[in-house]
């Protein structure tokens, strides 16, 4: 039996043209390209330069030309709600038109930038395709982040128009969003010119007259729009993730290679087929949103399924499984956090015995390292292969997985498997240079990128390069750090960067300590990310206060707490934070941050040699252990 996965990446490596051309083949052109990859501006590669395409017609369109019109195309869920709803490919069409028409209507053309900000509702996904059906560029924010956060993203995309809805649902908490879009508008400089707010009966939102208008009212005058045909390589959506700084990168998706690539892993990656059901729990606000809640299932002509609930509380830890059997699903995507969820509340699986889970074939994980203890909960209680896979906001689809459309192989706890193919992952130590297998270094990918995967970051190639590309010449930094094995497993270890993942999703200490130092009596600060049972890792901050500080230490840290829940958002999970003395620092005044993140894990630390007063060590693991870490129960 041929190997389909040494087949592919051989040929991925040795002649990239053809091997993606192929599979370009099975995506609907208005014109072939002209080059398979562009190298003539390196290091800004790109895929399919001269081709016209356009993502909603291949994700729509397409399949109802080809006979699936009337299978469902999206499911929503929602158990918060108490509502399920099967919209067919053909009715996803034709609501996803009429937006289109709307957005249309109100001034926005090819290249103008719509700001998505909603809770997990199918308006979401209609607003997303109908931008890509009039070659309008999208940037959805996760509803979990503040005005300031979605202001910034304001300022910086330059919306023409926003759109919300009155109200998001964590579990019975209702969350006014427009609040919070007010607050944002009122914050940005750039305003924009309209408004659509999906008006949800749970809460309604003050509308301002001019600028606000209502979801439905539009949909029921607009003229369905057709598709615009846009070059393969314009820009089809923006997403922000959390940069070192306060300043979110805007991660940019083009049109051509994204469309290729992820049709492409839907089979490659998961083995799905057109007809199959498919299901992602995340959110439309993050890269697996946005690649396989809407873009690879829908170009794949699958069911997509539009989940608004959690792993558990919604109404219990049976959800998964109660969706999985209902809507008969093939396989599913989540993050490792939502299992520990649902192995923390029903350890034997006992919901797990009530459903027929039959027709459930795999589960992948990704967004944060799968620790060895979840693997093995979910493989015994499902009795399915369990598939990690590494992957991040910046490649849009998996660098390394058990490609379970090519060849299964056998599960390493730890290791998401091997390179996909596309993708040469090299492994690069403190001398620059390769290292042997086995040895831990930084994780480069070779250039070019595949296609798919960012060409630069929006209206700022400088901070591509200084981000990506600058460290490590001639490849891609993807910040993580990790080891190959002789066998070609991969094993990613942690960020090099001070990025933590909290519940799956990149957030920024930095970020969390710009907040923090501007309350007026934090003299200096530190954010770091400690280990968490539930979502892997927490924010923990410590605060060093002016000297005439008046306020309590409690009050402050209360403070500081709420700031940055106002200020970036309570996907943050910032909630806890301790006035210190002093911090450790080097001699030339840096913040030993890992050093105190290992004494907090209570790990092995050196006393680094340039620091200036180990004892300030000891006063900082005191402190932790009264906090519930290093060592003492948490
Ligand atoms: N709008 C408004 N608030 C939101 C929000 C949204 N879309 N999403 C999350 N929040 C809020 C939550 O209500 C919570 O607020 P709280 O501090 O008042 O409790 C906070 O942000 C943190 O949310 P979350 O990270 O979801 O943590 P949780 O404690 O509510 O739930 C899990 C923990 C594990 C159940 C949850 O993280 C989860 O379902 N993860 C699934 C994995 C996932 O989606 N990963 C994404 C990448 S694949
Ligand atoms: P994001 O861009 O928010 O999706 O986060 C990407 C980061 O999450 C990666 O750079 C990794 O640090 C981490 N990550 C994602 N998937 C995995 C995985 N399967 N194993 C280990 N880390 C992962």
């Amino acid at each position: 039996m041929p190997n389909l996965y040494y087949e592919a990446f051989k040929q991925s490596m040795e002649d990239p043209d053809f091997f993606w051309a192929t599979y370009a083949k099975d995506c609907h052109w208005y014109k072939k390209w002209d080059k398979v990859l562009d190298d003539s501006n390196k290091p800004f590669y790109r895929w399919f330069t001269g081709g016209v395409v356009n993502t909603c017609y291949n994700t729509l369109d397409f399949h109802i030309k080809n006979g699936r019109g009337e299978q469902a195309a999206l499911i929503y869920d929602s158990p918060v709600t108490n509502s399920i709803k099967t919209y067919t490919y053909t009715e996803l069409r034709d609501l996803v038109a009429k937006f289109a028409g709307v957005l249309a209507s109100n001034g926005v053309t090819k290249g103008d930038r719509v700001i998505i900000y909603m809770p997990m509702i199918p308006e979401a996904a209609v607003a997303m395709l109908a931008c890509a059906r009039i070659g309008a560029i999208h940037s959805v924010v996760f509803g979990g982040f503040a005005a300031k956060e979605l202001a910034t993203r304001i300022d910086d995309a330059k919306p023409k128009v926003i759109v919300s809805a009155s109200c998001g649902i964590e579990i019975e908490k209702i969350i006014p969003y427009k609040p919070l879009l007010d607050g944002a508008i009122d914050m940005a400089n750039s305003k924009p010119d309209v408004c659509i707010i999906v008006q949800r009966p749970m809460a309604k939102a003050e509308m301002i007259p001019g600028r606000d208008f209502d979801w439905n009212d539009e949909i029921a005058k607009a003229a369905p729009h057709d598709c615009v045909p846009v070059a393969a390589t314009d820009p089809l959506y923006i997403l922000y993730t959390s940069g070192t700084t306060g300043i979110p990168k805007g991660v940019v998706r083009d049109n051509g290679g994204h469309m290729v690539a992820l049709k492409w892993s839907m089979k490659a990656v998961y083995n799905m087929d057109a007809g199959d059901v498919y299901w992602s729990a995340s959110d439309l606000g993050w890269a697996v949103g946005h690649s396989y809640i809407v873009y690879g299932p829908l170009l794949k002509g699958c069911t997509t399924i539009l989940f608004e609930g959690k792993p558990v509380g919604t109404p219990d830890a049976g959800v998964f499984w109660r969706i999985i059997s209902q809507h008969k699903v093939k396989a599913m995507f989540t993050a490792p956090t939502a299992f520990r969820a649902i192995k923390r509340d029903d350890p034997e699986g006992e919901f797990i015995k009530k459903y027929d889970l039959s027709r459930f074939k795999t589960l992948f994980l990704a967004g944060e390292r799968l620790d060895p203890a979840t693997l093995k909960w979910s493989e015994n209680m499902l009795n399915i292969p369990v598939i990690d896979h590494w992957w991040q906001t910046e490649t849009g689809w998996a660098i390394v997985a058990n490609c379970m459309g090519l060849h299964y192989f056998p599960v390493k706890p730890g290791s998401p498997t091997k390179a996909v193919p596309g993708w040469d992952l090299q492994v690069i130590g403190n001398d620059g240079k390769p290292v042997k297998a086995g040895e831990t270094g930084a994780l480069v990918a070779k250039l070019p990128l595949p296609p798919g995967t960012l060409p630069t970051l929006w209206q700022n190639n400088e901070r591509f390069v200084s981000s990506y590309l600058q460290e490590f010449p001639g490849y891609y930094k993807t910040a993580d750090a990790g080891f190959i094995n002789s066998d070609g497993y991969v094993f990613v270890m942690s960020r090099t960067d001070d990025i933590i993942n909290v519940a799956g999703h990149s957030l920024s200490p930095g970020a969390m300590e710009e907040v923090l130092s501007d309350h007026p009596d934090v003299a200096e600060c530190a954010v770091l990310g400690v280990e968490d049972n539930l979502k892997g890792h927490i924010p923990l901050g410590f605060l060093v206060l002016k000297a005439g500080a008046a306020k309590s230490h409690d009050k402050i840290v209360t403070e500081v707490i709420q700031t940055v829940r106002d200020r970036i958002g309570p996907v943050a999970a910032f909630k806890k934070a301790a006035v210190v003395a002093r911090l450790p620092k080097t001699r030339s005044g840096k913040i030993l941050r890992g050093t105190i993140q290992k004494i907090a894990d209570n790990k092995e630390y050196k006393v680094p040699a340039t620091i200036d007063d180990s004892a300030i060590l000891d006063e900082i693991k005191e402190t932790l252990k009264g906090m519930g870490y290093a060592g003492s129960k948490k």
